[in-house]
């Protein structure tokens, strides 16, 4: 689009930085807390950079004073975090646990005294054990009933205090690496017929929850995070363009086109039909999603990266291809369906010490994607980037490249909003360093360094870093910091 001049960040605009329970909290035993599926995947030799596990994580369940206080010093306007179903429900369903509850109401309380707004995350990963033992978790119906009692609960809690609601963190990553790649718990591979199953029951528990959020009286902003890797077609060769047009319907559309309007691309489900995989849906399923589409208020973005779309011949790669979980650059491998796509390197921009694509346009695409399908406001709910940080001697953090990642990322989206886009918030990831699921700790994403490493036994302390500083100042100019020369 043709330049035009800058309009800035919206008053009110929701600058923040985000978390989930598993990655920060620690405390994994106490206070009644059940066992998650994750506590018990971490402990599966191999499965996790080092044995890496959130037995500790950050100690976020006892410092989140500290945590806090350091977010009001920034000038935080909302802290997205995640409640860990197995605090409040510690089999799933039955009994509440009333220390769970007052941990949360706790943490809200803590944000609203420093006019922080909180965002919250219903699930974020972390599924209590007990509904995987009684049930299998996700794969069976019986759990987007417990779902929305536990929603319902945090309703109940938190909905007078609670403005911002995230019903699922990126579905599409947890059911994808949970079923088709065995990454992440359950540990499936390639068992696709459960794997669009689950997530016809994910949408179901989304849904349900969101109306039932209405029905409670809710009034606030409710949506999911999705996370979207934009696609570019390798060039004009329409082999190539349809290869891009069949990613989006898989990988893309497949979850937003649900979210935002209440049904499946019908591309996609023709392709599942043929192919056996596609979900059975109950009656009546169909009218609820419709429903619920018309109930949420944004569409929830995490944003790393963008792709390159390549047609992929019947004897071409798989998805099963070497992830990056060590920071050895070059050691992903490239993936692909079969006859469908693939995703090559694109060429123009950088990667990461993790193999994520750098670029920064790719957000502004995502958003103008949404604003044109959905019509709908949008939250970045994250942005971050994972790198190797250095705390030098003087306790200083010198992380200039994220300063650059983030700087350039929200000038794209400055200019999504120049171009009618209506973003809410946006949520760096993320606010400490944390636990990053399958890359251990030496994979930071924070704008407070965490002493820790791999090895339990760290200090724990929390440093600013350099982007810290830089945050403060962007969020202190509602974002006019990142045009000075
Ligand atoms: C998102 C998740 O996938 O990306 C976060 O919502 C996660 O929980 C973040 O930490 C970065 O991914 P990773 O694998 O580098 O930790």
């Amino acid at each position: 689009m043709e330049e035009r001049e800058r309009t800035g960040f919206p008053e009110g605009f929701l600058w923040g930085s985000a978390s989930a329970s598993y990655q920060v909290e620690g405390g994994y035993q106490e206070d009644g807390k059940g066992m998650t599926n994750w506590d018990t995947f971490v402990r599966i030799p191999g499965k996790t950079y080092k044995a890496t596990t959130g037995d500790t994580a950050v100690d976020h369940y006892h410092r989140y004073k500290e945590d806090i206080a350091l977010m009001a010093e920034m000038g935080l306007k909302t802290y997205r975090f995640s409640i860990a179903w197995a605090r409040i429900y510690p089999q799933g369903n039955g009994q509440i646990n009333e220390k769970g509850i007052a941990f949360y109401r706790d943490i809200i309380e803590e944000c609203r005294k420093h006019q922080i707004e909180p965002m919250v995350t219903i699930f974020h990963w972390d599924l209590p054990q007990a509904l995987v033992d009684a049930y299998g978790g996700w794969e069976s119906r019986e759990i987007v009933d417990d779902y929305v009692n536990y929603a319902k609960t945090l309703f109940q809690y938190f909905g007078d205090k609670v403005k911002y609601w995230i019903t699922l963190n990126e579905q599409n990553i947890f059911t994808s690496l949970g079923w088709l790649t065995a990454q992440h718990p359950p540990g499936k591979f390639d068992d696709q017929k459960t794997f669009y199953q689950v997530n016809h029951h994910a949408f179901m528990a989304h849904a349900k929850a969101v109306l039932a959020y209405r029905e409670m009286g809710g009034t606030g902003e409710i949506g999911a995070s999705f996370a979207y890797t934009p696609s570019y077609a390798l060039d004009c060769n329409p082999i190539n363009v349809m290869a891009k047009r069949d990613y989006d319907e898989l990988k893309n559309f497949w979850w937003m086109d649900v979210y935002g309007y209440g049904r499946y691309p019908k591309a996609a489900m023709a392709y599942l039909k043929k192919k056996g995989f596609a979900p059975h849906l109950e009656e009546g399923d169909e009218e609820i999603l419709k429903k619920a589409a018309k109930e949420i208020t944004f569409m929830g973005v995490n944003y790393y990266q963008s792709c390159v779309c390549e047609y992929n011949p019947l004897d071409g790669v798989t998805p099963y291809g070497t992830m990056n979980t060590t920071g050895v650059k070059g050691s992903a491998q490239e993936v692909g369906i079969p006859g469908i796509y693939k995703n090559p390197a694109n060429p123009y921009l950088m990667t990461t010490d993790w193999d994520w694509t750098i670029d920064p346009v790719g957000l502004r695409f995502c958003c103008r994607e949404i604003t044109s399908r959905y019509g709908l406001p949008i939250v970045i709910s994250e942005n971050g980037l994972g790198a190797f940080d250095k705390k030098e001697e003087d306790d200083k953090i010198h992380d200039d490249y994220r300063i650059c990642y983030l700087k350039e990322h929200l000038k794209e989206l400055e200019k999504a909003i120049e171009e009618g886009c209506d973003v809410l918030a946006y949520c760096t990831w993320s606010f400490t360093d944390l636990l990053s699921w399958l890359n251990g700790y030496q994979k930071r994403y924070g704008l407070i360094y965490v002493d820790r490493e791999e090895e339990e036994g760290a200090s724990m302390n929390r440093y600013k870093k350099d982007s810290y500083y830089w945050y403060q100042e962007v969020i202190r100019t509602n974002g006019a910091s990142l045009f000075d020369k």
